[in-house]
């Protein structure tokens, strides 16, 4: 899919019918918009403290894992997976 530079990751997924878990509105306060960016982490933003900080609580957190209504979009093509929390 195709998204505008600046959107983040969650505001593009929403946009295109993608289910993106999201249950704290998109304020960095849950974890469910945890994704792996499998392909092109240099075309996003680099993640701030505040989600730094909130992905170590996230289940199956990886180097690659960032959170996709933190994540904004620069210009270049991503690849990224959808992580399923266990619960919420
Ligand atoms: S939607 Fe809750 S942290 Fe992204």
């Amino acid at each position: 899919m195709e998204a505008q530079s600046g959107d983040t990751l969650l505001d593009a997924a929403l946009e295109h019918g993608v289910e993106m878990p999201h249950e704290c509105g998109g304020n960095c306060a849950c974890t469910t918009c945890h994704i792996h960016v499998l392909e092109g982490a240099e075309y996003l933003s680099k993640p701030e403290e505040v989600e730094i900080d909130r992905l170590l609580s996230a289940e199956n957190r990886q180097s690659y894992s960032r959170l996709g209504c933190q994540a904004i979009l620069l210009l270049g093509e991503i690849t990224v997976q959808l992580v399923e929390e266990a619960s919420w």
